[in-house]
């Protein structure tokens, strides 16, 4: 009797690595039949026997590709159905008589295929069918496995990205990442199922609705941020960069890439302010100017008319009435340059945080050439040729520190006494979906070796105590933030700078 797994290789012409099959069977003239069967012809294997759970098991241990199993063991049903609770893959045959109602029950215990003795032959194809389907359902269960790890790396890596990443159905989230959740200070699963409107202020979802309306659309709107509430009552600023439709648990979604701006923003801001401390500074003298003259004008005026309704003893009455309301008019008109003066400072050193409003560029441009106005006029002639252009999408108050930075610039770039040899010309009108305005001064440009820098915050050639470098680069983050465009060349004949911003027209 062949006991135990011992193995019988045979040597038969190699096409590929022998199979490894399990023959269970006791009788030694069974063994030989199925040892023939399988080992006749192209088939290669080695065959291992066993009768016994304890030597199924051992066989099973050492790895093997098929089993067939004689029915002709008193216990064969529970052998095969030991096998298939051992390896729910492995392809099992059982052999035996010829019987429908044998072969049922050897299919129920868990066999693949049965087959009579009678038909032998037949028993290397039923192997090799079965040997496929195992190996195909081997392949699948690996890549599935293969892809459920992917899944995990793939979330991993998710999560480890430092930009917070959404992805919604509709406006409901269905994935946020790690760092997005910790921008809120959550956990993640607890923004799972909000819509998006309720990740923000509600000063802000109306807005979200229209860009989402947009990206509905099938349109991309730019980059915009809104307020949000982090744990403990502290708010941030977020920005929304980009959106992508994709498929995500079988459903469409928008993949979204969100970055917390809070610290940038409010370095923004701090140095727009300290921007527009040392303009001030700056301007100081020219502004107070600028507000002494049309007072010293007022009050002469009124000096005067007090003087004809009250006369000092002695003196008579000298002015006509027509006399008397143009010495009214011209202080009036005195007070209210002092007006325009003041409402232009207030406008300048407004400190929003830059909301969008319809802005009339021809105003911004006047008031930004008061307030520095005086410092330009000992220099040059100031030029400003535009008619009414339409409005722009921006905000008054950003705007009027960019033109006025730009006319400070052009004026320091102009040398003093020469007036007028010099010129800061100013010109505006619509170009495309856009208002582009050109200030070009006749000072002493910006060579090319400085060209690159100009932007930087901080960079200045003006010297200790010249400058701040702040102005350009506020110049640049305003006119960006707003989706505008500034550049800067080469003046006229090689002479002086000019300076062009391009601000979008309001389009809402
Ligand atoms: N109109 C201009 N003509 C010549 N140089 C300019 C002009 N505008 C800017 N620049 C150059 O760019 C530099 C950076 O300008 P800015 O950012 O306004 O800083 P600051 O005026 O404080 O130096 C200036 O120092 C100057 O060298
Ligand atoms: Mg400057």
């Amino acid at each position: 009797m062949n006991s135990g797994a011992n193995m019988l290789t045979l040597h038969k012409p190699k096409m590929s690595d022998p199979l490894k099959i399990l023959v269970v069977a006791a009788r030694r003239d069974e063994i030989e039949r199925l040892e023939a069967a399988l080992t006749d012809g192209e088939f290669t294997a080695e065959v291992l026997t066993a009768h016994t759970a304890g030597e199924v098991d051992a066989a099973l241990a050492s790895g093997c590709d098929a089993v067939v199993a004689d029915d002709a063991l008193p216990d064969s049903l529970s052998l095969v159905a030991h096998v298939r609770a051992a390896d729910a893959d492995v392809p099992v045959v059982v052999v035996g008589e010829d019987s429908a109602e044998r072969a049922t029950q050897a299919i129920d215990a868990g066999a693949d295929h049965f087959i009579s003795k009678q038909q032998l032959t037949r028993l290397q194809e039923a192997l090799r069918r079965r040997l496929r389907v195992a190996h195909a359902r081997r392949m699948a269960h690996a890549s599935d496995v293969a892809t459920g790890k992917h899944q995990d790396e793939l979330r991993a890596v998710l999560d480890h990205l430092p930009v917070g990443i959404l992805i919604r159905h509709g406006d409901t989230v269905a994935y946020v990442n790690h760092a997005l959740a910790e921008y809120y200070g959550v956990a993640a699963e607890s923004l799972l199922g909000k819509t998006v409107t309720d990740l923000m202020r509600p000063d802000c979802r109306e807005k979200m609705r229209q860009h989402i309306d947009a990206l509905d659309r099938g349109e991309s709107p730019p980059p915009w941020e809104f307020r949000f509430e982090r744990t403990q009552g502290r708010s941030g600023v977020m920005e929304h960069s980009t959106s992508q439709s994709l498929s995500f648990g079988g459903m469409p979604s928008v993949i979204s890439t969100l970055r917390d701006v809070t610290q940038e923003r409010a370095l923004r801001d701090r140095l727009q302010m300290a921007d527009r401390m040392a303009a001030v500074g700056t301007l100081a003298s020219g502004v107070a100017h600028e507000i002494n003259n049309p007072l010293a004008c007022v009050t002469a005026n009124l000096e005067v008319l007090r003087e004809e309704l009250a006369p000092p003893e002695g003196v008579v009455s000298r002015m006509r009435p027509d006399e008397m309301l143009e010495a009214l008019d011209d202080a009036r008109e005195g007070a209210e340059r002092v007006r325009l003066i003041v409402r232009d400072l207030r406008l300048f050193a407004r400190g929003d945080a830059g909301e969008r409003e319809p802005v009339d560029l021809g105003g911004v441009l006047q008031a930004a050439e008061r307030m520095a106005g005086n410092m330009v006029k000992t220099r040059a002639r100031v030029v400003q040729e535009h008619a009414p252009l339409p409005p722009v999408d921006g905000n008054a108050a950003r705007l009027c520190q960019v033109f006025v930075n730009i006319f400070v610039n052009a004026a320091q770039a102009i040398e003093s006494g020469h007036a007028d040899e010099n010129e800061v010309r100013v010109r505006a009108g619509v170009d495309g979906d856009r208002v582009v305005v050109e200030v070009r001064d006749t000072g002493v440009g910006i060579p090319p070796e400085v060209r690159a820098r100009i932007f930087d915050p901080f960079f200045s050639t003006r010297g200790i105590g010249g400058g701040t470098g702040l102005g350009l680069s506020v110049c640049h983050g305003i006119v960006t933030a707003l989706g505008g465009e500034i550049t800067v060349g080469d003046g006229e004949r090689g002479r002086g700078t000019v300076v062009r911003v391009a601000l979008p027209l309001w389009s809402r």
